[in-house]
């Protein structure tokens, strides 16, 4: 067995028959399905340096660990599966074999064994899967197994060869995607590699769900292309044309920024080219089918570099009407042409590329896809369905043998569910009694909108008895019995049973309250209730709090303005309003001269001031006033006390002093405790005052 080796081989290959009439045939009596897997996989230095690419799963089946290979990060499937035994390869092989290929895993218990996956896109999406298989003698008894793989619960591909790999573009219904292995009574089924790439939804088609890929092939290549290649990561095998005029070019091929096929460039380097326009190219492949629909990718690319002209082609699928495309190729540009659902001429394919009519250039072909439409549409359990029971194995991690599709195939249905008698099933009862299920009731329950009957009875389930049971239509029977459930039973589930349309058995929790007249769940309502008071208290005063802080905020802001002003202009005069600002409305009375009252006021840096306030009674006039006014903004002095503004309104005058927080000099001299002054004190008071007066004077 050839497991390592450089050029792809398919074991019954032949090119063949050259037509003399300038026809020239290559044809393939076999698929891809078989193609050998140690080829399949060039050879790549591991890369740790880049990520792996977003949209693929990568699981090295059996492997203990995760690690680097080719740019792609493969996963050990201990998360992607629940059962199964790792195994190596037989050592006598397992040197040459790619990381992937040197240990398997299998599964000598139970008819189904599955890998869940879960690709970050979800569901409707199109997916390429392929699953590896390389037996390498792994179990040592020489014999290769033979069984069946499932894609949910369609059959794949029937594996009873020990060296390839089956591909499948999918488009599933679910977000998971599950890939089951059958026993068939022929030896334990194993699994070397599943590979799952994410592909723009626009480029293939799957009316079916399913494509499965039969050939895809680089004319002229040399060797096995893939990732970092290929960004979808499919595998491009070599198809040698040796007898064939090949064509080459070194130039790249430039990629349309909307060319959502992403051909590789490395593929479209090389093609086959016939020599005279009145030749065709002709592919022949012999199906063996009579029934499948198949689906012809076409990749093309000019590579020739022609002058004035362009190479125009036709595609024509042999024996099949309205199967004929025309295309017209630009130098280094990529174009793909697609056949979509034709079906088999009698068990054979076969189609030519021709020179186009008037077009006097041979036809020219890079590479081709071709794919058999399967249908993966079978009964399943209908997909809402599925993705909560995948919930429920999720939350129970102790249950087994719930693989695959859980209703489907029939005899396989999950131990414990029944299911509607239908081709997309909804799930009728679930009974998980005396299962050692711990934890809570899951949530994904709620999606079970068919469920009759619900027997979680003698288990260790913890937690409350859920609301959202209440709102499950059809549930007749609901068996809680022998648990550990607290708090107390909807009240809805009571007045259901009550009213007969409900069987409900809750007995034999000690901390669950099972009457209609439990007491309101106090922990609960005790927390509600004082976040509650503390919200009805804190509001208003939080509300309040911003009302105070905002108008400090505003006044302080005006009053600084005013300071400002005070500062910088010469005359100092401010308005009648900003006086109230500062005395905070004439708050405070500080003693009374000869124009009026003198008020208490400060400024926002917190200077103290003293605001005269001129009244209509005064005995000095306003003439006075504008004298003092003037006086005092031009004079400084020390002994002075200095006047910060002035407001000179119509009815409103004020002077704004400096703050004398001792009080007017009248009050200390008359004061009759002598300690207030000493009589030097006084007599230097006096020497002030005459040079202010010289000053005045
Ligand atoms: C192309 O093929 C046709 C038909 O076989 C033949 O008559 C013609 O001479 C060929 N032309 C060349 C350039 O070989
Ligand atoms: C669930 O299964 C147990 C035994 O496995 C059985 O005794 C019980 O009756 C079943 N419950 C229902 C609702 O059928
Ligand atoms: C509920 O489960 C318990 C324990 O499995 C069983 O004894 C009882 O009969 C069940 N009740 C009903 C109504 O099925």
């Amino acid at each position: 067995m050839d497991y390592v080796g450089n050029g792809h081989k398919f074991p019954s290959t032949k090119i063949c028959l050259l037509f003399k009439s300038c026809f020239i045939f290559f044809c393939l009596f076999t698929i891809l399905f078989n193609s050998k897997l140690a080829a399949g996989y060039a050879y790549g230095a591991r890369n740790l340096a880049s990520d792996t690419p977003s949209g693929f799963i990568s699981i090295d089946c059996g492997a203990n660990e995760d690690y680097m290979d080719n740019g792609i990060l493969y996963k050990s499937d201990r998360d992607f599966v629940d059962t199964g035994i790792n195994q190596p390869v037989s050592p006598n092989i397992s040197r040459n074999l790619r990381p992937q290929l040197k240990n398997v895993r299998s599964f000598p218990e139970g008819r189904r064994n599955c890998y869940v996956l879960k690709p970050e896109n979800g569901k409707d999406n199109t997916y390429l899967i392929r699953a590896s298989f390389l037996y390498g003698n792994y179990d040592r008894k020489n014999t290769t197994p033979i069984f069946d793989l499932y894609l949910g619960s369609n059959l794949w591909w029937t594996v009873d060869w020990d060296n390839g790999y089956v591909e499948t573009l999918y488009t599933p219904s679910t977000d998971y995607i599950t890939v089951c292995l059958f026993n068939t009574s022929k030896g334990v089924p194993y699994i070397s590699t599943l590979e799952l790439r994410h592909l723009d939804n626009t480029i293939y088609r799957t009316p079916a769900r399913a494509l499965v890929t039969m050939q895809r092939l680089d004319i002229g290549g040399r060797s096995n292309l893939r990732y970092p290649a290929d960004v979808y990561d499919r595998i491009w095998n070599p198809l040698n044309v040796d007898t064939l005029n090949s064509s080459v070019t070194n130039s790249s091929i430039s990629q349309g920024n909307n060319d959502a096929y992403k051909i590789p460039d490395t593929m479209l380097r090389t093609a086959a080219k016939e020599q005279n326009a009145s030749c065709s190219l002709i592919y022949f492949w012999e199906t063996q089918s009579s029934s499948a629909q198949f689906y012809v990718y076409f990749h093309f690319a000019e590579i020739e570099k022609l002058v004035g002209k362009k190479r125009r082609l036709k595609v024509d699928l042999t024996g099949q009407r309205n199967a004929t495309t025309n295309a017209t190729l630009d130098y280094l540009k990529p174009l793909s042409l697609s056949l979509n659902g034709t079906p088999d001429n009698a068990g054979q394919l076969q189609f030519s590329i021709s020179a186009a009519e008037g077009s006097d250039l041979p036809p020219l072909l890079n590479g081709f896809e071709i794919y058999a439409a399967k249908d993966m549409r079978n009964a399943s359990t209908v997909p809402v369905e599925a993705d909560a029971m995948m919930g429920v194995k999720g939350a129970f991690k102790l249950i087994r043998n719930w693989e695959g599709d859980p209703c489907f195939p029939s005899e396989l249905s999950w131990s414990g569910l029944t299911c509607s008698n239908s081709s997309a099933s909804n799930i009728l009862s679930i009974n998980l009694s005396s299962s050692n299920l711990t934890g809570k009731i899951p949530a994904s329950i709620a999606n079970l909108r068919e469920i009759t009957s619900l027997d979680l009875s003698n288990n260790e389930l913890t937690g409350e008895v859920p609301e959202f049971l209440v709102n499950l239509p059809n549930l007749r029977n609901l068996n809680l019995t022998s648990n550990k459930f607290t708090g107390s039973v909807p009240k809805a589930l009571l007045q259901r049973a009550e009213a007969g349309s409900l069987i409900l058995s809750v007995g034999e929790n000690p901390d669950l309250c099972t009457s209609l007249k439990c007491p309101y769940n106090l922990k609960k309502y005790l927390a509600l209730i004082i976040i509650a008071c503390i919200l009805a208290v804190l509001l208003p005063i939080v509300v309040f709090a911003l009302v105070i802080y905002k108008r400090r905020r505003q006044r302080e802001n005006l009053k600084r303005e005013i300071e400002e002003r005070l500062l910088k202009s010469k005359n100092r005069q401010v308005r009648y309003s900003e006086i109230l600002l500062i005395s905070d409305n004439l708050k405070t009375t500080i003693g009374e001269g000869g124009f009026g009252k003198v008020y208490y006021g400060t400024l926002s840096d917190k200077t103290q001031v003293a605001i005269k306030l001129l009244s209509a009674s005064s005995r000095q006039g306003s003439n006075e006033f504008k004298a003092e006014a003037q006086i005092l903004t031009i004079v400084h002095h020390r002994n002075l006390v200095s006047l910060i503004g002035y407001c000179d309104e119509a009815e409103n005058k004020a002077l704004i002093y400096e703050f004398m927080p001792n009080g007017n000099l009248r009050k200390h001299l008359s004061d009759p405790n002598t300690k207030a002054l000493s009589w030097m004190e006084r007599l230097q008071i006096a020497v002030d005052a005459a040079q202010v007066n010289k000053l005045q004077g």
